[in-house]
């Protein structure tokens, strides 16, 4: 029997980094749904979720040395590695130049060594749209951003050098429920509910939002494309909604549907240092994978929770 149909016939072996954050949370629950053997790879100090699901995941918890992810590894034996983990900051102070590296590309190559060190070469990568400001091939809208090119380009090593097959999905605005992070929808529902105005941007600026269980599709896709031997090398595929909008139609269209009165001051702020005010509509689809959900749709979905 080839690899592909060794894989094919047993439940597959997925390790989500990232599993406590929104995005790998959503899909650690996806694939355990799906019927994966689903492992975890928190760090010291993370905090799991308190759903259920995460008790049926088994949880590796690396110490930040190399020898301990080649450990976990080498005790979750995954047939494709998820990674996730990151630290966001669309702005950066001189004091978050180690975590930023730590999280972006120290954590992130040690992680693709231990992977080598266990001869498990699948992963599933995530990069972000913020690495392709004014639409260029590479030009970074903040250092995070930068942290995350960098981090692909050390993954082309082990791609080249170590016959890794990976494929890189770069994110746009990503929403839906269980959203804990303070981004907009959160901040509009506070605005309605406390009746004061929020302080905004001029909110010309265009947003790409894509609903997480559109999200999850790519993810899965991506993991079956690796599965099925379909990738040669290495791929990066945008998940875009392909249809941004004006920050100030969002919202309107957030208040409609949610029925909330919602107060802004337009033009109360300036622009960030940097504002995408287009998003990157350059990148290649995955084949397979096309948004489902609409805005509107996706909102309502936000109100059940
Ligand atoms: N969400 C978006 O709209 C969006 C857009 C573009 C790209 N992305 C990318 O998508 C991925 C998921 O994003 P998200 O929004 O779900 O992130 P998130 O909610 O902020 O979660 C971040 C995750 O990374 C982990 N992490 C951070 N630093 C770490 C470190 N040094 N070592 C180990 N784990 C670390 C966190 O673990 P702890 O619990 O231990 O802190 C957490 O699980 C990230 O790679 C992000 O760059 C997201």
């Amino acid at each position: 029997m080839s690899e592909i149909n060794k894989l094919q016939a047993k439940k597959p072996v997925a390790l989500v980094t990232g599993a406590t954050g929104f995005v790998g949370g959503h899909l650690a629950t996806r694939l355990l749904k799906d019927g994966w053997d689903v492992h975890i790879l928190i760090r010291n100090g993370s905090v799991l979720p308190e759903q259920p699901e995460f008790g049926r995941m088994a949880c590796h918890v690396h110490d930040g040395s190399t020898e301990s992810m080649i450990a976990c590894l080498a005790n979750a034996k995954p047939d494709i590695v998820f990674h996730l983990a990151s630290l966001f900051l669309s702005q950066h102070a001189s004091k978050d130049i180690d975590a930023l590296i730590r999280s972006n590309v120290q954590f992130a190559t040690q992680l693709l060594e231990a992977m080598n060190a266990n001869l498990c070469t699948r992963l599933v990568n995530t990069g972000t749209s913020w690495q392709h400001y004014n639409n260029e091939d590479y030009n970074p809208v903040c250092l995070y951003a930068a942290t995350k090119q960098a981090f692909e380009a050390i993954l082309e090593y082990y791609v080249q050098a170590c016959s890794f097959k990976a494929i890189t999905l770069k994110l746009f605005d990503t929403y839906g429920p269980g959203d804990l992070r303070p981004k907009l929808f959160h901040l509009l529902n506070k605005a309605a509910a406390s009746g004061e105005a929020l302080d905004m941007s001029a909110g010309e600026q265009f947003i790409d939002l894509v609903h997480i269980d559109d999200v999850m599709e790519a993810f899965l896709i991506a993991a079956q494309r690796l599965l099925d031997g379909k990738v040669p090398v290495s791929e990066s595929y945008a998940v875009s909604s392909g249809q941004p909008l004006p920050l100030k139609d969002l919202v309107a269209l957030y208040a409609e549907v949610s029925g909330q009165t919602i107060r802004v001051n337009w033009g109360a702020r300036p622009y960030r240092y940097r504002e995408v005010m287009a998003p990157w509509n350059r990148g290649a689809s995955l084949p397979g994978w096309k948004p489902q959900i609409s805005l509107s749709e996706g909102m309502k979905s936000l109100k059940n929770h």
